[in-house]
């Protein structure tokens, strides 16, 4: 025992140990043996198979659990699916009160719940009492209002129906409260899978489910591992899925659910910028940055790993740094004054250790404290990697451990070009004392939580959710409440039947076309590509005859390619200025637009009834829709804005409404210039520049407008139309990685191979399975064209001292 001078010469801390018997009577009264929690009671599993969960701080077992089967699976969506109609059809007000019992029920229990959660997952007992526990309690709170809210503020979207949800072992018990509390509020019911090294909260909730008097099958709790997880994707009775976990199993997901209308959020891996500009505050830097990477052992998927420090500073504040990282106390997770508890399972340990060791044969400098690790259990010192590259594997991969990697930089361009130059984008820290710096490198970064002069901020009213290959989908908030919810024609089932087949188109060569068309009464020269807003002949030099609705050829169309594609692509990317214009600007060369479509009305009418067969009346009520709503997406510009969000720490959490940047849109037959206008503008008017795939059918509708688009004040290559056959370009931008979003209005099969060969980049698709749309009503226009035209970013300022 030391002498407490001594102590005060040292300000070290002793040891300050939680009681753990709450937890291991919970563990000894279940006899340590834990089955599937299905239709409201312990299910045994039907293979009798179990498997073990060990402490991974002292390597002892804490209980053995069901491995679920196919048999177990099918038993938990069957009772979802029949705790589904009753529940959904439960007065938002009734659901909100299960909610709101619930979280009280997880306050009454915290200690047990934090003590269970570090004992299983290895985290210190102050981020899992102070951190994990209250975060819980206050989803399940914040969506108990929006169980009551949901009809008013969603009005007329529906449940999604049963929802398969898979989770990770870093926040085991949040992530139930992130996954559950939505689906809950908005009507559906779940099959929830714990990750195979962390289940027993998701365990002791079930007692908290029964507590609060849940219907029965309202919420399913399947054990098991990776394979169990797979049974729950492939489920044809499952309607959603929603994951979190690493980016390689999140794209496998996404090609596994291709086609099948379920829908779908992936929350995935990052590679965090922390960005410290030469004006911040360094001590405050310094201790955010042991909440960013140091926080639950760096096992975060918005960890700060990859620190951007301005060079003037930079030997400075990595000094500071060393010395601070000297002081972190790694230790028993039960003891409240120990800063980095042990990491989850000998697997994990074993990738720390192999990337650094890459990490450090690729040329890194390592500096690891010599601070005292305790003998048994899985732990691993904080770690600090200099002189890396930007395109080494430890600044490129997610290393999910206690490790941080330092690049410097000169000037803020770099500084954002560097925080961009990774496939993720979850997450970014920046440090400034000047708010415009913060707010300007803010709005310029690809990530989908930024926090200023803060890090590792959550909270249930706001959204969190990646950019790129961090994911699809948001969770919290508004957003997140989409994510359960189906707006009409938002997201579509699969058609049913048997559908037409594509329309092939058959190639001629330019030249050839053109000369048969010559002279030819009424009909049109061949129609170009366009492309950087300008008319081009397509790469391939040949292009189709696109026939009229009396069967004679109407004109001639480019019949695109791969390279024209790329080339569009291209074209929209240096666009950028659009994107970046103010919603105003925006608005003023749409109406612009509109009025010159106005001008040609007449021209249009009579083009759509010989391409379409429509009758005269009716191609005047298509075009005249259309002007209307490219009046509507210019009203819109200015004003499908963002939020401040209610967060609950002294914070302006700003949800910011941005574009994709670049996507594809591919239209369909039926109303061709309605459904092009329908599709195009809205993205248009929030700032993202376009590739658009006409349907190969009515082509020609699409090339009479690159004369209203060259007389619209359009800047070039916000607008590219590539012309031929549908699939094959709808294929190409699919798989291109430049694109990040891409709408697709078809057939079933092709809606199918858009979801599949887009899981390369993970880019958000948004497809109609076959399924017609009414473009004349209001199914063709409306706020969930624009919501699924941008992304948000959350924005974190502190405010206060
Ligand atoms: P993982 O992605 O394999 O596991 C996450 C969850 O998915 C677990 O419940 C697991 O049982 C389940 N799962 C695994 N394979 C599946 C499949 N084919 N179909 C459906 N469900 C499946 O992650 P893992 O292997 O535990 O960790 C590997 C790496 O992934 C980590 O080192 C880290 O880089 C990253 N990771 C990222 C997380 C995040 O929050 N973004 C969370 C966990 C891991």
């Amino acid at each position: 025992m030391p002498a407490i001078k001594d102590i005060l010469r040292s300000m070290d801390y002793g040891p300050a140990p939680e009681a753990a018997g709450h937890a291991t009577a919970w563990l000894e009264a279940h006899g340590r043996s834990f089955d599937h929690f299905i239709d409201g009671a312990f299910v045994a599993p039907a293979e009798g198979q179990r498997f073990e969960v060990t402490n991974p701080a002292t390597g002892g077992l804490l209980a053995r659990v069901a491995q679920g089967s196919a048999a177990d699976v099918d038993k938990a969506v069957a009772a979802a699916r029949a705790a589904f109609g009753p529940w959904s059809a439960l007065p938002g007000d009734l659901r909100a009160r299960h909610l709101y019992a619930i979280a009280r029920h997880i306050q009454k229990r915290e200690r047990l719940l934090a003590v269970l959660e570090s004992t299983d997952n290895g985290k210190p007992i102050r981020e899992s009492r102070d951190i994990d526990v209250p975060l819980v309690a206050r989803h399940f709170y914040h969506h108990a209002g929006w169980a009551e809210l949901a009809e008013t503020e969603f009005p007329g979207a529906v449940p999604v129906g049963v929802c398969g949800q898979i989770i990770p072992w870093n926040f085991p018990l949040l992530m139930l409260a992130w996954k559950i509390a939505p689906a809950l509020a908005a009507g559906n019911t779940v099959v929830l899978k714990p990750a195979e090294y962390t289940p027993l909260t998701a365990l002791a909730f079930t007692e908290i489910v029964k507590e609060a008097g849940l219907p029965d099958g309202v919420v399913n709790i399947v054990t098991g591992d990776g394979e169990t997880g797979a049974m729950i994707v492939a489920h044809p009775g499952i309607d959603k899925i929603a994951f979190t976990g690493s980016t390689e199993v999140g794209r496998k997901i996404r090609q596994l659910t291709a086609g099948s209308g379920k829908k779908l959020s992936l929350e995935l891996g990052g590679k965090s910028p922390f960005i410290v500009f030469d004006d911040a505050d360094q001590d405050s830097a310094i201790e955010g940055l042991v909440d960013a990477i140091w926080l639950n052992q760096g096992q975060v998927c918005c960890a700060g790993s990859r620190l951007l420090v301005q060079e003037g500073i930079a030997a400075r504040f990595h000094a500071k740094l060393k010395t601070r990282m000297a002081h972190l106390r790694v230790g028993d997770p039960l003891d409240k004054s120990i800063d980095i508890g042990a990491i989850v399972a000998p697997v994990q340990l074993e990738r720390i250790r192999r990337l650094v060791e890459k990490g450090c044969a690729e040329g890194a400098a390592c500096f690891q404290p010599g601070t005292a690790l305790p003998q048994k259990g899985l732990f691993y010192p904080p770690t600090l990697l200099t002189e890396v590259e930007p395109a080494s594997t430890v600044a490129t991969e997610e290393i999910f451990g206690p490790v941080l990697v330092s690049m410097s930089f000169r000037t803020p361009d770099e500084a954002i070009a560097l925080a961009n130059n990774t496939r993720y984008g979850l997450a970014a820290s920046i440090w400034s004392e000047s708010i415009g710096l913060a707010m300007e490198t803010a709005s310029r970064l690809q990530a989908g939580v930024v926090w200023i002069n803060s890090t590792n901020l959550f909270d249930a009213a706001s959204g969190f959710g990646g950019y790129r290959e961090s994911g699809v989908g948001r969770e919290g908030g508004r957003e997140g409440m989409w994510e359960y919810l189906r707006a009409s024609a938002e997201e579509a089932e699969p058609a049913a039947g048997p559908e037409p087949a594509e329309s092939q188109p058959s190639a001629l060569p330019v030249a050839d076309a053109e000369t048969a068309m010559r002279g030819l009464p009424g009909i049109d020269r061949t129609a170009k590509l366009y492309i950087g807003g300008k008319q081009g002949r397509p790469d391939s030099g040949y292009s189709y005859t696109v026939l009229g609705a009396d069967g004679h050829p109407a004109g001639q169309a480019g019949l695109g390619n791969r390279k024209d594609i790329r080339n569009a692509v291209e074209a929209a990317h240096q666009a950028k200025a659009w994107g970046a214009a103010t919603g105003h600007n925006r608005a003023q060369v749409l109406y612009y637009l509109a009025e010159n479509l106005a001008a040609r009305a007449a021209e249009f009418e009579a083009r759509l009834a010989s391409l379409t067969g429509t009758a005269a009346a009716a191609a005047k009520a298509e075009v005249s829709l259309a002007i209307r709503r490219m009046f509507y997406y210019a009203a819109q510009a200015d004003k499908f804005d963002g939020a401040v969000h209610a967060t609950r720490t002294r914070n302006v959490t700003l949800a910011m409404v941005e574009p994709w940047g670049v996507m594809g849109i591919v239209c369909p037959d039926e109303a061709p210039l309605l459904a092009f206008v329908s599709l195009i503008l809205p993205a248009l008017a929030l700032g993202n520049r376009v590739i658009a795939v006409p349907s190969s059918r009515h082509a020609l509708i699409a090339t009479d407008l690159y004369q209203v688009f060259d007389t619209s004040d359009l800047h070039p290559g916000v607008i590219n139309i590539v012309t031929g056959a549908r699939d094959e370009l709808a294929k190409v931008l699919a798989q291109h990685d430049d694109v990040a979003a891409l709408w697709y209005v078809g057939s079933h099969a092709g809606s199918t191979m858009v979801e599949r060969e887009s899981a390369g980049n993970l880019k958000a698709t948004w497809v109609s399975h076959g399924r017609p749309r009414d473009w004349l009503s209001a199914e063709g226009q409306g706020p969930q064209y624009l919501r699924r035209a941008s992304q948000v970013k959350n924005i974190w300022v502190p405010y206060g001292e």
